[in-house]
């Protein structure tokens, strides 16, 4: 990962693998071209799944199977504007059939841009509520029937702290995860008859593209880090690997029962 400035509070985190935990299982990544998404794909890999990347990003997601494929994964790479409806459509029937059936569905796709309320304008807010929440509708309403006919599946979309937390600047953005966790919430009980688990993932701030920006700032840094108050009180950012124990664990049959939760990942910023 790129990095952007000298950030003595992070630290790299290896993944604790639990080799087959995924064996026989097929995941669709949206958003698994990099960051988090592209984390927990390879980690998915490296525990038996396999895995079909969809994202906008050709080059990067390129990258990414790349990486898996000299790691021994097993992936797919599937170009896909999770926006769009016929696309999305067009990439779910096609991971399925390539893969034969899909098990589990990681919705990682997201876009983050910080304006002032007064400052945002219909683009932005189209834009970032369409990927974070319509993608996560048209992806999981297509996904689902697949999994209803494969007698069950394992939901995981990537929420945020800011699912709870109307951060300044943000506005699109808490709107798309807040939706985000209740759309998650409600499929847990419509989809729990059919087998079929929903939970999400509400990650801190993680070191990625997305979050880059803010690194720039003393500020934020400060704010965060301060070794007086820190606001998370790990007194670290995260990486993406922080994120993919969780997700994988709501997505594997440890969490057979959970379904319906919001597992925080934010060094205890919420707490
Ligand atoms: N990084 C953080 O601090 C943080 C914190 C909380 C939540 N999240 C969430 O985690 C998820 C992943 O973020 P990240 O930090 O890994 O960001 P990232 O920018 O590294 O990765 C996001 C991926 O989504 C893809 N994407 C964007 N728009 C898309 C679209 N329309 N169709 C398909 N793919 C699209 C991008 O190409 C990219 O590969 C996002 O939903 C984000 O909101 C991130």
């Amino acid at each position: 990962m790129k990095e952007t400035v000298d950030m003595p509070h992070t630290q790299a985190v290896e993944p604790n693998i639990i080799p087959g935990r995924f064996l026989g299982r097929v995941a669709v990544v949206t958003g698994g071209a990099q960051g988090i998404g592209a984390a927990v794909a390879l980690r998915l890999t490296r525990e038996g799944a396999r895995v079909v990347l969809a994202d906008i990003d050709g080059q990067a997601m390129q990258a990414t199977a790349r990486k898996i494929a000299m790691d021994g994964g097993c992936v797919e790479l599937i170009a896909c504007d999770v926006r769009r409806r016929c696309e999305v459509e067009e990439m779910v029937g096609h991971a399925a059939d390539i893969m034969g059936h899909i098990d589990i569905l990681i919705h990682s796709a997201g876009v983050c841009r910080p304006v002032a309320f007064i400052e945002t304008d219909e683009s932005l807010w189209n834009e970032t509520l369409d990927t974070n929440l319509k993608g996560a509708y048209l992806v999981s309403r297509s996904v689902v029937p697949h999994m209803i006919r494969r007698g069950g599946g394992s939901l995981v979309f990537i929420a945020s702290t800011n699912s709870y937390e109307g951060e300044m600047m943000q506005a699109p953005y808490n709107a798309s995860k807040g939706g985000l966790y209740l759309l998650s919430k409600t499929l847990a009980r419509e989809l729990g008859p059919y087998g079929i688990r929903s939970n999400s993932v509400g990650p801190g701030f993680i070191r990625t593209r997305l979050s880059e920006p803010f690194l720039r700032e003393a500020a934020f840094i400060n704010k965060y880090l301060n070794p007086d108050d820190p606001a998370i009180p790990l007194g670290r950012f995260g990486v993406p690997e922080d994120v993919t124990g969780p997700v994988l664990f709501l997505a594997s049959d440890d969490a057979a029962f959970v379904n319906g939760a919001m597992l925080l990942v934010d060094g205890g910023q919420l707490a």
